[in-house]
């Protein structure tokens, strides 16, 4: 009797284990929910009542042992077609005098050739990526790191301004249309939820794991670009912007071309002041070169392009007071001094910390504890204390002294000497280098995870300090040995987060080798460096090699790598620790051989060298046309090169060289032929 009554239960509980698999599989795998936040729990605690009352019933499907469903607050991940880059910041007309002059100088162009810009105001929102297939929405992304985003296409449907399907002629068959996803101030003045800001707000909105609660939020969209595209036939960010329009897209009123710094600057000076009026946040004005043709050749300098900029407004500022001058040690040792001060509303933003840059600044304009201060805070920059009011300094105060010893393991501090400015450096910093000081170890661990490297959804850096203090993590591979039990014994964490924790933590075991490097926070050794050391290395055991019998040969010829970057490589592997570190990871992790991403092949990793004055090309392009094209560029007449490329009065002994070598020796056109590019 019992028996059969325990058949029925079982019947019952297997029942609803099936539906709540299918909640999951439409929820963590498809993104797309099939019940309501409510129904999903009610079910969840059903079983877990049942499995209470009758624990044969538990099996590994049941919610309270199932590890493993996608992590990341529920979105899946997916690669962007062409990366979402993001953009170096101008602050004064210096700043513009200089990006023009390097995109004059890199084009080669007349010193006082007018460059045409597309002037678009900088939304202060989220930015996202809609694909677009034969002029139907198919799938939004969010920015995510850049390379890969979420998949947030259901939230992005609850958007009005989104058209689902574009109108009008001239239609490309594929693509990614970018813009600006944000809520109006006076919306967000209506909300019954608390934002720190309209952006903070439609953030959340943006995230939320139900599109029902998205819609709530009434969410904006204005388009400004695009990513990928096939059958586009434009030449400039004017027409676009235009197509942008006819297609259906909200695009800024304020957008304007614009001719000559002093325009620039004239329209920043307007909108700026127009900035109260407008009904969303703006932080500045993106300047784009208009022309297509000359974008293309000015490309790309780490993950920003060299022929966009956002001239940022000016900072807010208000008056608070110092009431301690704290101390940080960062991920290089350096001891960044932090003026607590007493809050205070700067733009809408709640400031206590404002940071004092180094030593040199403290002395410089001599700060101290209770002076009275004007804090600055600029959009996302981390605000700032940048003068000091003398006539309120209390007669008693006392001049700060900055530690000479680590605050945070007590070893001895210094200044380096820099060879190339001849100058003693501003910032001082702790002598342990590496795992041996806590603060820098937590620091290096931080940047590990962070969204640029490892990135370990979950482990923020509070989670990172607190699992310091529990002693789960000291190197960077204990993120791949945590004990996970321990976790959920915590407060905080259910068995959900940690079996989320667990899933992250496995699915990063496989990473890319630039990833790698630029995880290992060596300094000097930014995105951008990693990446050209896992080009010219490829493989993963190249790199650990390059700490074996001292040879760092292969590495001696990359261009933008000099003796700063060599010498911290080379102290990185001089360091025990590091070295037991890197053993350890490799027993973990998978590291992938870095895949070249959208390059063509004409050159075919032949290398080339340039003499003499290029005609209506700058060196730095010539170097980046090859770079693009699978080439590689040599800095001296060796048996390496292949070839020769000779400008106006090339260098005699270089030709003289190449010859006594057999190195092929080539014109400027003939070097544009190979590329397919008319000479001029
Ligand atoms: S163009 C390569 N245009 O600014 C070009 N961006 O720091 C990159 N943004 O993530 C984007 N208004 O969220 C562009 N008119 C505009 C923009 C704009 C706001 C944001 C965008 C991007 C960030 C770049």
């Amino acid at each position: 009797m019992i028996k059969k009554n325990n058949l029925k239960i079982k019947i019952n509980y297997l029942k609803k284990i099936k539906i709540f698999k299918k909640y999951n599989e439409a929820y963590f795998n498809k993104s797309k929910p099939i019940v309501d936040d409510s129904s999903y729990d009610d079910l969840k605690k059903e079983i877990l009542e049942l499995e209470k009352k009758y624990p044969f019933l538990i099996n590994k499907e049941s919610p309270s042992t199932k590890v493993g469903f996608k992590p990341s607050k529920n979105f899946k991940k997916v690669k962007h077609l062409v990366p979402m880059l993001s953009l170096n910041n101008a602050f004064d007309r210096e700043d513009l005098v200089n990006f023009e002059k390097k995109i004059i100088n890199f084009l080669s162009l007349k010193k006082n050739y007018l460059l045409e810009y597309s002037a678009e105001p900088k939304i202060d929102g989220i930015s996202a990526s809609l694909f677009y297939k034969n002029g139907n929405f198919v799938k939004g992304l969010s920015r995510g790191d850049g390379v890969e985003g979420e998949d947030i296409t259901l939230n992005l449907n609850t958007i009005a301004d989104i058209p689902r399907v574009l109108k009008g002629k001239n239609i490309p068959s594929e693509i990614d249309i970018r813009g600006e996803v944000f809520i109006q101030n006076s919306d967000f003045k209506k909300l019954s939820e608390k934002f720190a800001n309209p952006r903070n707000a439609a953030s959340g909105s943006l995230r939320q794991k139900n599109p029902e609660k998205t819609k709530k939020i009434p969410l904006k969209f204005i388009a400004y670009t695009f990513g990928f595209s096939k059958d586009l036939n434009i030449s400039d960010q004017l027409q676009f912007l235009e197509l942008l329009k006819n297609w259906g897209f909200k695009v800024n009123k304020f957008n304007r071309i614009i001719k000559g710094i002093d325009n620039l600057i004239k329209n920043h000076v307007e909108l700026e002041a127009k900035r109260k009026e407008i009904d969303f946040d703006i932080d500045g004005v993106v300047y784009k070169v208009n022309d297509f043709i000359l974008q293309k050749r000015l490309g790309f300098v780490g993950n920003a392009p060299r022929w966009a900029i956002a001239h940022k407004f000016s900072a807010n500022k208000s008056i608070s007071e110092i009431l301690k001058i704290e101390i940080q040690v960062g991920r290089t040792g350096a001891l960044t001094p932090v003026a607590k001060i007493k809050p205070v509303n700067i733009g809408g933003v709640l400031v206590s910390n404002a940071t004092l840059h180094n030593e040199d600044e403290i002395e410089r304009k001599d700060i101290r504890v209770g002076d009275i201060v004007t804090v600055e805070r600029a959009g996302d920059v981390i605000p700032r204390v940048i003068a000091v009011d003398l006539k309120k300094r209390n007669k008693n105060s006392k001049k700060f002294n900055f530690p000479k010893k680590c605050p945070s393991c007590g070893s001895t501090t210094f200044k380096e000497y820099n060879k190339i400015t001849k100058k003693i450096d501003a910032v001082r910093r702790c002598i342990n280098d590496g795992y041996g000081c806590e603060k820098i170890a937590i620091e290096k661990i931080k940047h590990f995870v962070s969204k640029e490297a490892f990135n370990i959804d979950g482990l923020g850096k509070k989670i990172i300090e607190s699992f310091w203090e529990l002693k789960l993590i000291r190197y960077p591979q204990d993120i791949f040995n945590l004990d996970f039990e321990k976790i959920s014994g915590l407060d905080g964490w259910g068995k959900l987060s940690v079996a989320n924790l667990k899933y992250s933590v496995d699915d990063k075991k496989n990473i890319s080798l630039s990833k790698f490097i630029y995880s290992l926070g060596i300094r000097h050794i930014g995105q951008e460096n990693a990446k050209l050391l896992s080009k010219t290395l490829k493989n993963a055991n190249k790199f650990f090699d390059l700490g074996k019998n001292n040879n760092f040969e292969e590495i001696f010829n990359i261009d933008g790598i000099g003796e700063t970057q060599i010498n911290s490589i080379k102290d990185f592997f001089s360091n025990k620790k590091n070295l037991i570190v890197l053993n350890e990871l490799k027993k973990i992790l998978k590291i992938k051989e870095e895949k070249e991403i959208s390059k063509n092949d004409i050159l075919g990793e032949k290398t080339f060298m340039f003499t003499g004055k290029l005609v209506g090309i700058s060196r730095a392009e010539a170097k980046s046309l090859v770079e693009n094209n699978s080439g590689k560029i040599i800095s001296n007449v060796s048996k390496k090169l292949d070839f020769l490329v000779t400008g106006e009065k090339p260098t005699a002994r270089k030709i003289n060289e190449a010859k006594n070598l057999d190195i092929k020796i080539i014109s400027q056109s003939e070097f544009l032929k190979m590329l397919n590019i008319k000479g001029s």
